[in-house]
């Protein structure tokens, strides 16, 4: 048996992966896919369009293409790869160009984590929360909406919750998990519970999708606050890492507690493999935690399941949700 040969090429790849980040952020703010989908084909096209000159319009092209993010066709003809067409051309239902450039204000806290691990301060509960507005969530909304009607739909799809009649969403944000559940499930009404500035704009998120009527607001903490009662299903969707293992075990206990007898709850989080290792995103969104000052931290899938257990749930599984970043956790509160 010959020795699998150890070389630097892994290495040089993570010392350099920022430069692909920063490429995937040019091409946005260039509208390069939305060009590309709109029938700009070749580099003086794209030049135009993008106000670029030609040398600068090919470095472009040429990362996107190393990237995987443009195509050539056997014509010679660029063209958006396949996700690329599908969610990133502007103006479409389905852009998520918000949600790419989410975390892109952290960019340069990134760069300076090891000062930020070695500070001794302690965490704040809310970490990224504390000082939160209308104006700064509607900004934040605008990404999660944009990646969370999609989630919002798999959802659906996966979850039947035909019969139920009132779901608690956790940290609802925009609401898409409510809008997108009372849209597939005729006899369900919703209430998206979350902080009191984030309401605001749930608000605006459910008149604009004309479910104002069955998806009611109510602003508070979900660690300190009493939970909505009266409802069958409760569902905490991307708010995993930002929350101690204590806080995330309170908040499920609290939904337990709360929940009508024979309800179900479902967690969607960024979650660890079962024995703590990887996937890289889930990790990331832990650490992600140290530039919010928050007690926060990444959870695995066997923690997720102790949670529910410890609370009272049976039936409690956890499935694969968005491959390599989030799974659900599930369970009943017997009837
Ligand atoms: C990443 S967003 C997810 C929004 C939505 N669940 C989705 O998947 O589209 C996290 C949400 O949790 C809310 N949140 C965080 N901590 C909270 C708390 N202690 N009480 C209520 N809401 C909280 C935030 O305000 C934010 O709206």
């Amino acid at each position: 048996m010959t020795d699998k040969k150890i070389d630097t090429i892994r290495l040089q790849r993570l010392a350099r992966a920022f430069t692909e980040t920063a490429v995937f952020y040019a091409a946005i703010d260039l509208e390069l896919f939305t060009h590309v989908s709109q029938g700009a084909g070749d580099l003086p096209s794209l030049a135009a369009a993008m106000g670029t000159s030609e040398l600068n319009a090919e470095r472009l092209v040429v990362c996107a293409l190393a990237l995987g993010l443009l195509e050539r066709t056997s014509e010679g003809i660029i063209v958006n790869a396949p996700d690329c067409e599908k969610f990133m051309v502007k103006g479409t239902d389905r852009y998520a160009g918000p949600w790419m450039t989410f975390t892109r204000k952290e960019v340069p806290d990134w760069f300076t984590l090891t000062d930020k691990l070695r500070d001794p301060s302690p965490p704040s509960e809310l970490g990224l929360y504390d000082d939160l507005t209308v104006e700064k969530a509607r900004s934040y909304h605008r990404a999660t909406y944009s990646i969370g009607m999609g989630a919002g739909r798999r959802f659906c799809r996966e979850v039947d919750l035909g019969g139920r009649t009132k779901m608690m969403d956790l940290g609802g944000g925009s609401g898409a998990y409510s809008i997108n559940a009372v849209q597939a499930f005729p006899g369900l009404e919703a209430v998206v519970f979350d902080l009191p500035p984030v309401t605001v704009v749930t608000q605006e998120y459910l008149e604009l999708n004309g479910v104002a009527d069955r998806v009611s607001t109510l602003g508070g903490d979900f660690i300190n606050d009493q939970l909505p009662e009266g409802c069958d299903v409760a569902v905490m969707a991307s708010n995993l890492p930002i929350y101690n293992a204590a806080n995330i075990q309170k908040v499920v206990q609290k939904a337990f507690d709360a929940l009508a007898p024979g309800g179900e709850m479902h967690l969607v989080g960024e979650t660890l493999n079962a024995d703590g290792i990887g996937p890289v995103d889930a990790a990331m969104w832990g650490m992600a935690e140290v530039n919010y000052r928050s007690g926060g931290r990444s959870h695995s899938v066997s923690e997720c399941i102790g949670y529910f257990e410890t609370a009272g749930f049976v039936d409690v599984g956890n499935v694969e949700f968005i491959p390599g970043t989030l799974t659900r956790t599930f369970g009943r509160k017997p009837a």
